[in-house]
């Protein structure tokens, strides 16, 4: 089976104080395996609740998910999904060893098997010397890799991922854009990743999928075939750079569309 998240006919509506809301309608996306999608979008468009369906967080109004060819809430039990907050969500009062444990020790991981899970998923995310660290002893970044590797340390054939780097400065966020590319070459995971940054999600993805608001749906998909990594020279070249043009022109456009329907 080809396709790790299939989307189909997806509508979420919400209810509000002020009535009935509906934030997708008839919402379709597939992702291939060991594909990576970047959803970009107008802030309010919807990204998070599509996350949130993949993940079944929020059953849908209508429509269908699929997770590996299984309703989510299959692929949950089965611990097919990481997901990494917008935020790094980590438990203050447990160290990163611990944070990173915390998972194998919910599936009822064994000790010694779970040690050397969580010290590995450390050490893949440039962490080892920070074990007995706190979140509070780490900067931005260090928690964000701790929350990667507490999404990553059981192994999930799909991690989702809520603008993950949007708090970070841009070099902090190259170091990690770079960082995500090996791991995500070396695991041949599928990742659906949320960014508001283009050059961003340009440069992690096969493919840009850029969103409109009200309701929530997809105006455009932007195929994205530069050979990892994408570094250096080919972000200042003409072909990286008309494909950031034409993905900031649809954004701009969803977010105008946004506003002419705006009350
Ligand atoms: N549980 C909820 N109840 C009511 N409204 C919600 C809920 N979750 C999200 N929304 C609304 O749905 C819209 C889309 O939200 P969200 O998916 O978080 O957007 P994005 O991640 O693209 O910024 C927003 O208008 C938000 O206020
Ligand atoms: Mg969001």
């Amino acid at each position: 089976m080809e396709e790790a998240v299939c989307v189909r006919n997806l509508s979420i509506t919400f209810q509000s104080a002020s009535g009935p809301l509906t934030v997708l309608s008839e919402f379709d996306l597939s992702i291939k395996r060991n594909e990576f999608v970047s959803l970009i979008g107008p802030s309010g468009c919807g990204k998070t609740t599509v996350l949130r369906c993949v993940a079944n967080l929020i059953k849908p109004s209508a429509g269908e998910v699929e997770v590996n060819g299984m309703p989510p809430q299959e692929a949950v039990k089965r611990r097919q999904i990481g997901y990494v907050f917008q935020s790094a969500t980590l438990l203050e009062w447990r160290n990163v060893l611990k944070n990173v444990l915390l998972p194998l020790e919910l599936a009822g991981v064994n000790r010694k098997t779970a040690m050397l899970r969580a010290q590995a998923m450390i050490e893949r995310v440039g962490l080892s010397g920070f074990t007995k660290h706190y979140p509070r002893q780490l900067s931005g970044g260090m928690q964000q890799r701790v929350a990667i590797a507490r999404a990553m340390v059981m192994e999930p054939d799909i991690i989702l991922m809520d603008e993950p780097f949007a708090a970070l400065d841009e070099m902090t966020r190259d170091d990690m854009n770079q960082w995500l590319t090996e791991v995500f070459l070396a695991t041949e995971s599928t990742v659906l990743f949320v960014t508001h940054n283009i050059r961003e999600a340009i440069q992690l993805s096969d493919r840009v999928v850029v969103m409109a608001a009200r309701p929530g749906r997809i105006i455009k998909d932007f195929r994205v075939d530069f050979p990892r990594p994408r570094t250096g020279e080919l972000l200042f070249s003409p072909e990286f750079t008309k494909l950031r043009q034409d993905a900031e022109e649809s954004l701009y456009s969803a977010a105008h569309a946004m506003r002419k329907v705006a009350p």
